[in-house]
């Protein structure tokens, strides 16, 4: 199904309710990003994003959550990343308060249904092997990056389903992606921002590219 258009989420339910079956666990993982200026790219394509990566994120989690609930038990587990941390920088305009929005929603819904049974756990990967970057079209810039930063999609997961296992809400894969995230919060963020700022750059393509 394209997540990017409206009503995703109940034809997703609808298919899934017309043979039979129901979700005891939804795992809200699809996502990318656009790596140009916020106005030079059409605003279809930014609200796609939002459609994609939050609007029917969370209508599927509002249209699983009655029955998770009737059973007394669920899990969902939303990909965010560690740019949910973030401040924004030039780029990827949406992308940081996407994932951030989905951290704290997931801690929202841990709050509200934990007693009722449900698990929920964001978790936040780091650099990750897969096609993220030819996607986004930063590919080559990527590949720059030092490889010991970047963790498989195998090792995110286990991570995630591990957290969920346990009941842990937020999760930030790898050691190096967790000192990341401390430093995100705990430095001054006029300075998180500089230093974002500076490295971002690389990552930022001109409208035409
Ligand atoms: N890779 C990283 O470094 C990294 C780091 C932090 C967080 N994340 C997050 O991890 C999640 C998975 O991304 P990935 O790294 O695995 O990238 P990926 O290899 O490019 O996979 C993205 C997935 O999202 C699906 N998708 C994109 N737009 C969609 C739409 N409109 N409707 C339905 N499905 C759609 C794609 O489906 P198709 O193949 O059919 O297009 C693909 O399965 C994303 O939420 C991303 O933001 C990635």
């Amino acid at each position: 199904m394209d997540l990017s258009v409206l009503g995703a989420d109940a034809a997703v339910l609808a298919a899934i309710d017309q043979r039979g079956r129901h979700v005891d666990m939804l795992v809200n993982n699809a996502g990318y990003s656009i790596a140009q200026s916020f106005a030079d790219v059409a605003w279809m394509r930014q609200r796609d994003f939002l459609m994609t990566l939050v609007v029917n994120p969370c209508g599927l989690a509002h249209r699983v959550i009655g029955g998770m609930v009737a059973r007394g038990r669920g899990r969902i587990i939303n990909t965010a990343s560690l740019a949910g941390f973030a401040p924004g920088v030039a780029g990827h305009s949406l992308y940081p308060g996407a994932k951030s929005l989905m951290i704290s929603f997931s801690q929202a819904l841990a709050a509200e249904y934990g007693p009722a049974g449900l698990k929920v756990t964001a978790v936040c990967p780091g650099f990750t092997r897969t096609e993220f970057a030819a996607a986004n079209g930063t590919g080559a810039v990527m590949d720059e990056a030092p490889r010991r930063l970047f963790q498989t999609p195998q090792q995110v997961v286990d991570a995630a389903l591990k957290a969920n296992d346990a009941g842990r809400v937020v999760v930030i894969p790898g050691w190096y992606n967790a000192l990341a995230a401390a430093l995100m919060r705990l430095l001054p963020m006029g300075l998180v921002r500089a230093i974002l700022m500076q490295g971002s750059k690389k990552y930022h393509l001109d409208a035409d590219s």
